[in-house]
């Protein structure tokens, strides 16, 4: 892909990577996933806004072909998909001064080996001019680490965000516009790495809030040019609030357990609660993380193995407390051959959930008529304690 132009001095730069398929070994792409750059051309200095994925560092080298001075880098988070490519930019433009946080410069040296004396750190809230444009940097912490920061262009209205407000989603539109899609990559992008760190990206929505802009251009995914759309979800996202949603990851060995589930399914449903289950043989685990955005309760189902929790819940279950959910409300489902120590185990897996525990309905091999009056009895719980939320 070609550099684009969004406005006078202002270009989109970087690579859409349509074949990857899974980040930081963890994070399965369905979409593949794109890393934006930006070139910003003021009448006396330009600067480059991040830069791309060290794989594919020889697209921003073509891009950068017809530049022919690159005054700053601005490096707004120092992970690698963002800060990779810094040290073949600065081969090229050896006299760039790097740009960044004052938390970011240990950063960049120990992960990219950059001189420390290329590095020029700045201050929340700090200006650079460009001549007819200003670069000014706000500090956003833990987006999803603690150096990040955005840049605001104020001439052209322009809000530079990295990871915040991005989106893991190949695509060769420029702009977001009303694509649900890009909403649904948005939730499941902040669900897998941002939640865990929901009361500080509280706080930079409100940094950002007395900025003016029309676009926010992020380091992954399309650039939005309907900011409120964008804003409105993280604002709900991170609210204290829950909606009337159980989730269900789970996983069966003999069929006992997803019988189970299947039973307590219908018995939420009947009793006007939604349910999303999540087979964890088959699931995709950013689907898991975009239910948890917003979910009140889990309910955690799982076979017996050597007496504690089938690893595959086990993981899911470890997942899901490093993501530090909203969650309000958990309980435990499950069969076990001849003895479990599930419940123990999986107490413990879950100390980051501030969530109250409803119980456990565990049988011995299938399920039997008290079991299922059991499951009954934990569908009118949820939803009265749903109808509280
Ligand atoms: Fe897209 Fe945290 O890097």
């Amino acid at each position: 892909m070609k550099a684009r132009r969004i406005c006078s001095g202002v270009r989109w730069m970087g690579a859409v990577d349509w074949n990857r398929r899974l980040f930081d070994a963890l994070i399965p792409l369905p979409d593949g996933t794109s890393y934006n750059a930006y070139l910003v051309k003021g009448s006396e200095k330009t600067a480059l806004l991040d830069t791309v994925d060290p794989t594919m560092e020889n697209v921003l080298m073509q891009q950068l072909s017809d530049v022919e001075t690159i005054d700053y880098i601005v490096a707004h988070h120092a992970e690698q998909d963002h800060s990779g490519t810094i040290p073949a930019v600065l081969r090229k433009y050896p006299h760039a001064r790097l740009v960044c946080s004052q938390k970011a410069k240990a950063m960049l040296v120990d992960h990219l080996h950059v001189p420390p004396e290329n590095i020029q750190t700045v201050k929340d809230g700090e200006t650079l001019s460009l001549g007819n444009k200003t670069l000014q940097f706000v500090y956003t912490p833990w987006v999803h680490w603690p150096e990040t920061m955005v840049t605001h262009l104020p001439e052209d209205k322009i809000l530079f965000t990295c990871d915040f407000f991005g989106s893991h989603l190949a695509t060769s539109g420029l702009y977001a516009g009303d694509n649900p899609y890009v909403y649904e990559a948005a939730k499941r992008y902040y669900g897998e790495i941002m939640m865990p760190f929901r009361k500080a990206i509280q706080n930079n929505l409100t940094k950002i809030a007395d900025l003016e802009f029309d676009l926010i251009a992020p380091s992954h995914g399309p650039i939005h040019d309907k900011p409120a759309r964008i804003l409105d979800a993280y604002r709900d996202w991170v609210s204290d609030s829950v909606s009337n949603l159980v989730v269900i990851p789970y996983i069966s060995m003999h069929g006992s357990t997803e019988t189970m589930v299947d039973y307590l399914v219908s018995a939420l449903a009947e009793r006007g609660v939604n349910v999303q289950t999540f087979n964890l043989e088959v699931t995709d685990i950013g689907k898991l993380a975009i239910s948890l955005v917003d979910a009140a309760t889990i309910v955690i189902g799982t076979p017996t193995v050597h007496m504690g929790p089938h690893p595959a819940v086990f993981s899911a279950t470890h997942l899901a407390n490093a993501l530090r959910p909203k969650l309000k409300y958990a309980a435990i489902i499950g069969s076990y051959g001849w003895g479990t120590k599930v419940v123990e185990q999986i107490s413990g897996l879950i100390p980051n959930l501030k969530v109250e525990i409803l119980g456990a309905v565990l049988c011995k091999g299938l399920p039997r008529p008290e079991d299922f009056t059991a499951l009954d009895g934990l569908a009118d719980t949820i939803k009265e304690k749903h109808s509280q939320v």
